[in-house]
């Protein structure tokens, strides 16, 4: 059961997810600018739409597969707050992608984006940003999930042992 929402050692679930998931609402977010600055508006603006509802769609298995790894982090540590601080980012950015979403249906229906929803994805795209960096922290930074079974070119050698061999 634990595989099905956390992967398995060295490919865990969540990362590869992340991807779809910040992708398409990268494109939303993209699709949104072009429909404003009338870069073929109307169909700029079906796609920011039903790329905001992909992006919305794809967080399901994202949140729950990230969170699934959330709790076995110790409680209380640096990775922990860094973890807690990511997962309240993009928690904020998905609430704000709803709204514009929401808000901004009429204007999918009509075929131009208004400007509260597009400052809505813009402010998500943002939010989605500021997670997608401590994300990448709790695994570049802490190493998080990371397996650490021999030493890589990637992981150079500390100084002394680097000198007896
Ligand atoms: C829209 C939702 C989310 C997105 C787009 C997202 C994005 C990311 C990204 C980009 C990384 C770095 C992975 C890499 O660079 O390969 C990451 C790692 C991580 N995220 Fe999220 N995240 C989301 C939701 C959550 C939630 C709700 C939690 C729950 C606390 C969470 C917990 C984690 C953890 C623990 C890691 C470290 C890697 C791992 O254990 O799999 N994430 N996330």
């Amino acid at each position: 059961m634990n595989v099905l929402f956390r992967g398995l050692p060295g490919h865990p679930l969540h990362p590869p997810l992340t991807d779809a998931t910040i992708g398409a609402y990268t494109f939303a977010t993209l699709m949104a600018v072009l429909s404003r600055v009338g870069v073929s508006e109307h169909n700029t603006a079906t796609a920011w739409w039903l790329a905001l509802i992909t992006g919305l769609a794809l967080t399901v298995p994202t949140a729950i597969t990230g969170f699934a790894d959330w709790l076995y982090i110790e409680s209380g540590t640096t990775l922990w707050r860094t973890a807690t601080f990511h997962l309240s980012a993009m928690l904020t950015a998905t609430v704000v992608f709803a709204i514009a979403a929401g808000a901004g249906h009429s204007n999918y229906v009509d075929g131009t984006v208004g400007g509260g929803p597009l400052v809505l994805s813009v402010i998500g795209f943002a939010l989605l940003t500021l997670g997608g960096w401590l994300g990448g922290a709790l695994v570049f930074t802490h190493g998080n999930r990371v397996l650490q079974l021999a030493p890589t070119s990637a992981t150079p050698l500390p100084k002394a042992e680097e000198e007896e061999a």
